[in-house]
């Protein structure tokens, strides 16, 4: 007899997460089997059994009728603020056998109301001296505090504004790196929980803090004063920091220990200055031995302040943390004193270093993507003078106190780096006294995707390193210059490609909330989020951009199979839509935004590249009215859809209507009986047709003219960022996979192949970011770490590994395996970590055989549709399936 076992406990998306704030909080689970060659495994009960503490139950919910195995929601005793509980879960099978109890999982609950805050905000008196134009020293923060007994359990609950490092008893608590993260800070600020139990001890017990500006008060992207340069304090000047730790005792008393005017702090530490733009600056001579430990004397510190702070809630997504560790592949000395480490790979996060030098030896860490042809490190595209009177200029430094190894490694910055350069150094270093620490938003891992070439792995890695390397606490547009803001058209692209690679559902739970707040009274929803600036000036409803607020939501749910981000974000998204409406109501979305000055349309289109060498005459731009028009109506429809999974039909009436007058208007004014559609681009028809905007009949024609318009640009793309992958996946969906194939493999430019041929281990910005010849793009932008043309990666997952997941079932619950092989690849496979367990598809042509092994996550369904004219679609419940068809067109018939 095979044995099921659930394993794979989350709760809200996370594992263990030890400070939720949802009073009914959700829990998922896979479903495992011993038994490789079990089939149709389904779940027809399950029973969750959640206790407080080990013993004390709050919620069992008895045997359950039911196949779901996401988002079940709490409904036992209502949960109490700081209380941990455990739970576990059981399942029955089709055959009404029960599985094993799962391995018990558990959450602990945040402080659920404001007033179970108890602890102050503090931070330095109002006479700091303040700068707009330079960041200034890390405060440390500090309090002693005594508990009479051992200590049964502890937890403390921590944010800031800035970011913060909390200490307790000498030790670092936790390993986030920039928590609390980023918000919109004059609505809310999220905090961080941490289990401390085992850092306590009975009597004295010293806790305490470094801060840093972080995005609250340092630099952030298109924050510039009057002369361009660098602004900060968008948000506030004075960082903050608050921290409340409640502990039970041995004999049960409980004792709150909490930020209060008693704290003291210095800003005399070794920290001299941190930004998320600039780097960090940290001189070893003044460090303070012992100010994280009891018995350190701060007589001399000064008493905090005791100040304000916005609404505290708890961290939804996982925190940014390092999850990979780079030794570099290379070390040069282009000039006498500066050593260049090749890290091998573009990367995101910071260098830790081995080094050793005389006190007062200053040590300069510079960073950047590419190198110049003399070797040394190319750092115009981060936007530094004098390009502009600051940019992001990407430079730690070091002052060894001397006397023997040190270890730098930064606190409060981030870097977009593959070359690091260090001068200062009084000896030559070794390769291994330097490592990359990689980090970012520690979304789950789990995507895999390997083919039989090696371009094309080389496409998708550097796709997943882009993922990675923009995904800090928002989805940002690029990790190194003076920007890497959470651009919404950007993620509203690539939203797909991400969720086929990481576990995305909490990044972008959290996330859609700072959309959410970024949302003005009108409905306009932002260019990018959080968006600090005033929304009435600029940065406001761009199609494709703001569309992210309806289109990014129905993503996740279509992915994750989240109904409540559905609930979340529904009314915003209506108000969005009524905004657009309004102000066109004659449903040609040609007033572009109502009242913002900028428009990007299909960013980055052919149009950009005219004139440049080997690029042809024609451009690409699709025009605005079309292209806005196209997501006017896209939009709309994604609404009335989202209207439907609510269950309000009068909504889902409206907006289906309302989506069905948009696409009739859209043909009337832009399409022609022959199917071509006004200014004829590859953009216009792609965006169409991605859409479902044209009437049935004209959809193949318009796929045919599409092709047509490969032709004057000799078979290249000239769409933009929004309409590449769209192009992609509508050239397969209508038989024109082939073309696709064409595209994907090509290594001239425009091509992702060109860009991995040229030294690119991320994705860039722009198709041409470095042509031979030439040399680099305009550095005003020119970013080598942007997903958005990094897109096609959904098309790589959908059409050459064929998975794509069903809308009508969502959360990979009944899923489609419809692969096209062709561009001469003889293999493909792909494992996705799905909400519902790992699927697996992995083909191969062989001996003039096309052999296709799909494995299905128990308790659910797919169809599989073999490749060729009048493949067959067959339904299959989980395991390991096998299919095998003659292939046309291999030798070995
Ligand atoms: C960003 C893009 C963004 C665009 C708006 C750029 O500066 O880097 O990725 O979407 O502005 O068009």
């Amino acid at each position: 007899m095979s044995i099921l076992t659930p394993t794979h406990l989350r709760c809200e998306y996370l594992e263990n997460p030890p400070g939720i704030d949802v009073r009914e909080p959700r829990f998922s689970w896979w479903i495992e089997c011993d038994d490789a060659g079990r089939k149709n495994v389904s779940q027809k009960a399950y029973q969750i059994v959640v206790t407080r503490g080990p013993r004390q139950n709050v919620w069992d919910s008895g045997k359950v009728r039911s196949d779901e195995t996401t988002h079940i929601r709490y409904e036992g005793k209502p949960l109490e603020s700081t209380e941990c509980y455990d739970w576990k879960v059981r399942v029955w099978d089709e055959k009404d056998v029960s599985s094993a109890w799962s391995a018990p999982a558990h959450w602990g609950m945040g402080l659920l109301r404001r007033l179970e805050w108890k602890a102050n905000w503090i931070g330095q008196t109002l006479d700091t001296p303040w700068s707009e134009t330079a960041s200034p020293p890390a405060p440390i923060l500090r309090k002693v505090f005594t508990l009479d007994q051992e200590v049964k359990r502890a937890v403390i609950y921590v944010s800031a504004l800035g970011v913060y490092e909390l200490h307790l008893n000498g030790q670092r608590i936790g390993d986030h790196i920039l928590a609390p993260e980023w918000t919109d800070y004059t609505k809310r600020v999220q905090y961080q929980a941490f289990d401390v139990t085992e850092v306590l001890q009975k009597g004295e017990n010293a806790i305490g803090a470094m801060l840093a500006q972080g995005w609250y008060s340092g630099r952030i992207g298109l924050a510039f004063n009057q002369r361009g340069g660098g602004f900060r304090g968008v948000y506030g000047r004075l960082m903050r920091f608050i921290a409340q730790m409640h502990i039970e005792l041995a004999d049960g008393t409980k004792q709150v220990i909490a930020t209060d005017p008693t704290w003291r702090y210095t800003d005399e530490g070794p920290i001299r200055g941190a930004d998320l733009l600039d780097g960090e600056t940290y001189d070893a001579r003044r460090e303070i031995p012992g100010w994280d430990r009891t018995g350190f004397d701060d007589s001399a510190w000064k008493i905090v302040h005791k100040c304000s702070g916005p609404t505290l809630v708890f961290q939804r997504n996982e925190p940014i943390r390092i999850t990979r560790r780079l030794e570099p592949i290379a070390l040069t000395e282009p000039r006498p004193g500066t050593w260049v480490f090749d890290l091998g790979q573009n990367m995101v996060g910071w260098v830790r270093m081995k080094l050793r030098g005389k006190a007062g030896t200053e040590v300069r860490f510079r960073f950047s993507e590419v190198l110049t042809e003399d070797g040394t490190l190319y750092r115009e595209n981060l936007r530094i003078p004098p390009l502009t009177p600051e940019g992001a200029m990407q430079e730690d430094r070091y002052t060894c106190k001397g006397g023997g190894i040190e270890i730098f490694e930064p606190h409060f910055t981030y870097h977009g780096f593959r070359y690091v350069e260090v001068t200062g150094l009084p000896r030559r270093p070794a390769l291994d006294d330097l490592t990359g620490c990689v980090f970012h938003s520690a979304a789950e891992e789990g995507g895999e995707w390997e083919t039989s070439s090696d371009l094309l792995n080389r496409i998708m890695t550097a796709i997943q390193w882009t993922l990675r390397g923009n995904l800090h606490s928002t989805p940002t547009d690029c990790p190194q210059r003076d920007e890497r803001l959470g651009w919404m058209g950007d993620i509203q692209v690539f939203s797909q490609t991400a969720c086929f690679q990481l576990g995305m559902g909490a990044f972008f739970t959290k996330w859609l909330r700072d959309v959410r707040d970024a949302q003005t009274e009108d409905g306009r929803f932002p260019d990018f989020a959080p968006q600090p600036f005033d929304p009435n000036m600029r940065f406001s409803a761009n199609a494709g951009w703001a569309d992210a607020g309806v289109i990014v939501p129905w993503r996740v749910y279509v992915n994750y199979g989240d109904k409540r981000l559905i609930e979340e974000n529904f009314e915003a998204g209506t108000r969005w839509i009524e905004f657009v409406l309004r102000h066109n109501p004659n449903l040609l979305w040609e007033n572009h935004n109502g009242s913002t000055a900028f428009v990007y349309g299909d960013w980055l289109n052919g149009d950009t590249f005219v004139g440049l060498t080997g690029w042809p005459k024609t451009g690409g731009q699709v025009p605005m009215e079309i292209y806005a028009t196209a997501f006017f109506a896209y939009s709309t429809q994604t609404l009335a859809r989202m209207a439907g999974v609510l269950g309000k039909e009068a909504e889902a009436a409206r907006y289906d209507v309302l989506a069905r007058k948009i696409r009739k208007a859209f043909n009337a004014a832009f399409v022609s009986k022959t199917g071509k559609i006004k200014g004829d681009t590859q953009a216009g028809y792609a965006l169409a047709l991605n859409f479902d905007l044209l009437p049935a009949k004209l959809r193949a024609v318009a796929a045919r003219h599409m092709v047509a318009a490969l032709k004057p640009c000799k078979g290249s793309m000239s769409t933009g960022i929004q309409s590449t992958v769209r192009m992609m996946l509508e050239l397969s969906r209508y038989g024109e996979s082939e073309a696709a194939y064409r595209l994907i493999n090509q290594t001239t430019m425009p091509s992702w192949g060109y860009m991995v041929e040229n030294g690119g281990t991320t994705v860039w910005e722009r198709w041409d970011g470095w042509v031979a010849g030439r040399g680099f793009q305009n550095p005003g932008m020119n970013s080598f770490n942007h997903y958005a043309i990094g897109a096609v990666g959904e098309w790589m997952w959908r059409v050459i590994t064929g998975l794509n997941p069903d809308e009508a079932a969502p959360g990979w619950k009944h899923f489609f395996v419809r692969p096209i092989p062709g561009g001469g690849l003889s293999w493909a496979r792909g494992e996705y970590h799905s909400i519902h367990g790992p699927i697996r598809v992995e083909w191969r042509i062989e001996k003039g055989e096309f052999k296709l092994d799909v494995t299905v996550p128990c308790n659910t369904t797919a169809t599989v549709e073999l490749p060729g004219k009048g493949g067959r679609a067959i339904r299959i419940g989980s395991g390991v399936h096998h299919f095998e068809l003659a292939h046309k067109g291999t030798t070995n018939q």
